[in-house]
């Protein structure tokens, strides 16, 4: 039997504003949730701790030369052994076809969002979690900067702060939030990694910042979202990227807005120049 710590389960769920927010049946789903995580947790905790060794930085430094391309590139750009040939975006392209077309890294973030909703987050903070490592199809570092910029043209201002700052936030664990620091960066990081001088500046600027609650949701919807099992489409955002995203009619890329051209290079990673 799993015991109900009931604070962290509060605090995992976004708060006691967050709990007032939810019906008797989110409630319910939320706890569920819950104690299948702590479930999982028990029994990662009787591996034998050979099975939680993280790398150093200067391990993973020491890969550099190793790979043919750089950790950094978008996933549209680096496949694993053979890319494969994608197929041609409509003439006016969508949010949507970009999550049908050109979809990596769409399981997680979908998985998110469905997190978000179902702990009754707001509607512009499901959609941040919904397109919060979109942009990592184009490039991975710091893609918290490169996320909001892409979408900063058509989200509401609490969504691109949202996804801007998740970015920072991972790095710096807020229990009474509900976010713990993730194994998951000790391996990608190194055990003993230190965040630059420009995260730690952006995190100093977060702290103090009335908005500091948006990004962090991200972060904590963000850290539970990796079930390989979990059936997720985007279906059930639909109605949310109708209310909150301003997609142009010209399709996206043919804007002629200040990121048009990163939506373009998504289009068409395959062209030389
Ligand atoms: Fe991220
Ligand atoms: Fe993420």
């Amino acid at each position: 039997m799993v015991a109900i710590d009931r604070r962290a389960f509060i605090a995992g769920i976004g708060g006691a504003a967050a709990v007032a927010a939810m019906d008797s049946e989110a409630k319910a789903d939320a706890l569920e949730e819950y104690l299948d995580d702590q479930l999982e947790t028990a029994v990662a905790a009787k591996q034998p701790e050979t099975a939680k060794k993280f790398p150093t930085v200067a391990e993973l430094d020491a890969q550099i030369e190793t790979r043919t391309f750089r950790r950094g590139v978008g996933s549209l750009f680096a496949g694993g052994s053979k890319v494969k040939r994608l197929t041609a975006m409509p003439e006016k392209p969508t949010l949507l076809d970009y999550f049908n077309l050109r979809r990596a890294p769409a399981n997680h973030v979908l998985q998110s969002a469905a997190l978000a909703k179902k702990n009754g987050l707001s509607e512009e903070i499901v959609l941040a979690c919904l397109l919060h490592d979109v942009v990592q199809s184009l490039i991975k570092t710091d893609h918290g900067w490169w996320g909001a910029q892409l979408f900063e043209p058509y989200v509401p201002e609490k969504t691109s702060f949202a996804i801007r700052h998740h970015q920072t936030l991972r790095f710096y664990e807020d229990k009474e939030a509900g976010y713990v620091y993730p194994d998951l960066y000790r391996n990608m990081f190194g055990v003993d990694y230190v965040p630059p001088p420009h995260i730690q500046a952006n995190y100093t600027f977060l702290k103090n910042h009335k908005w500091y609650l948006y990004p962090r949701q991200v972060t904590v919807n963000d850290l539970y979202a990796f079930d390989p099992n979990a059936k997720v489409s985007v279906e059930p955002f639909i109605d949310i990227i109708g209310r909150h995203f301003k997609q142009p009619k010209e399709g996206l890329g043919n804007d002629n807005s200040p990121v048009a051209h990163m939506w373009r290079s998504m289009t068409r990673p395959d062209s030389p120049l």
